[in-house]
């Protein structure tokens, strides 16, 4: 029913479903103010990581996506010791540590990065975000000399625009290979990669559209109600978590409950289904423990009708612009 797919049109073979890993791993000193930590507050760390990486591995989400700014490179380091020596798990990293890179740091932080993985190739190298500091042509022609080298199996942008992708993709064909992904922020609760382009040129350009915060930080599984918010940052950054956010997605949390009894599926199994149901999306949610990535891997096994998808995407119309 799900199985693997070609990551755009690259080489490397995804499964329709990733793991984020950006609230992972110890960090000390400044790393332990890094957005995703004050947003989130950490994974529960020892153990139930490791656990994580096997449940996931075992339900065939093998994919892990990282970046070296996360943490201060500490979920890099920590992906890379509970990853080193199996075969069957696939790295997503992403460039750059720093505010202040350009393209030219490119290489040097590719290194860092491979260093912290303890790995001698990252599969899905990302860029990720656009910044006046660097140049698209230029980061992409490096991009493509690191795999000549041999350093990287893909290349993958994040957080462009439609028109950006079409550069990073221009640049690269020009150098023989394909821009594999773009990583946007997608979701029922954030669907705007359906009106601003984007998820016309991933299908125009055959690039995978990986999906972060596919749960809405969480909204979406249903836990979180009017007078029980998450704890961390994420109740002030997070517009469904604001004011009268949660009221606001109360109809759309009782309908992936009500299709979601139909399939003895969670209401967050449900709406990482609705974006696995496109074969051009990938959705990569965070998990903190074992449960919740084993839970979230459940996603894999049943089907939305056509008729659910299109309830729940009428359902969300109003989370489309
Ligand atoms: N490229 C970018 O700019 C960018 C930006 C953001 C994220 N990302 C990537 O996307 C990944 C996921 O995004 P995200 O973490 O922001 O959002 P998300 O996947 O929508 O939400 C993750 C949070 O939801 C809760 N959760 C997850 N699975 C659950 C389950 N089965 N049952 C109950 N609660 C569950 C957990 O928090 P609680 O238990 O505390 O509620 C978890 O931290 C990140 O790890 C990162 O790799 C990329």
């Amino acid at each position: 029913m799900n199985g693997t797919q070609p990551l755009g049109r690259s080489d490397v073979q995804a499964p329709r479903l990733g793991m984020g890993v950006m609230t992972w791993g110890h960090a000390t000193g400044l790393a332990r103010f890094h957005p995703a930590k004050l947003a989130y507050g950490g994974a529960e760390e020892g153990e139930e990581e490791a656990r994580a990486v096997q449940t996931s591995i075992a339900a065939g989400v093998n994919l892990f996506d990282t970046a070296a700014m996360y943490s201060g490179g500490a979920s890099e380091r920590r992906l890379g010791e509970l990853t080193r020596g199996n075969a069957a798990a696939l790295i997503a990293t992403k460039f750059p540590g720093s505010m202040r890179a350009s393209a030219e740091d490119m290489p040097a932080e590719l290194d860092a990065s491979l260093r912290r993985l303890g790995r001698d190739t990252i599969d899905l190298y990302q860029h990720h975000f656009p910044s006046n500091r660097v140049d698209i042509p230029r980061l992409m022609n490096l991009m493509a000399d690191a795999v000549a080298a041999g350093k990287i199996r893909a290349v993958g942008v994040s957080n462009y625009s439609a028109e950006q992708m079409r550069l990073a993709h221009a640049v690269l064909a020009e150098r023989g290979v394909p821009l594999a992904s773009n990583q946007v922020e997608y979701s029922l609760l954030h669907r705007q990669p359906e009106t601003n382009g984007v998820l016309d040129a991933c299908r125009e350009l055959g690039v995978t559209l990986i999906a972060y915060t596919p749960l809405a930080g969480g909204a979406l599984t249903g836990k979180y109600a009017a007078g029980d918010r998450p704890k961390g940052l994420r109740r002030f950054m997070m517009r469904q978590f604001r004011g009268r956010g949660l009221a606001e997605i109360a109809p759309v949390v009782a309908l992936l409950r009500e299709i979601g009894a139909a399939h003895e599926a969670t209401p967050a199994q449900v709406a990482i289904r609705w974006l696995i149901e496109n074969e051009c999306v990938l959705p990569i949610p965070g998990a903190k423990n074992s449960r919740q990535a084993a839970a979230n891997a459940g996603a894999l096994s049943f089907r939305l009708t056509p008729a659910e998808v299109e309830a729940l995407d009428q359902a969300t119309l109003a989370w489309r612009n």
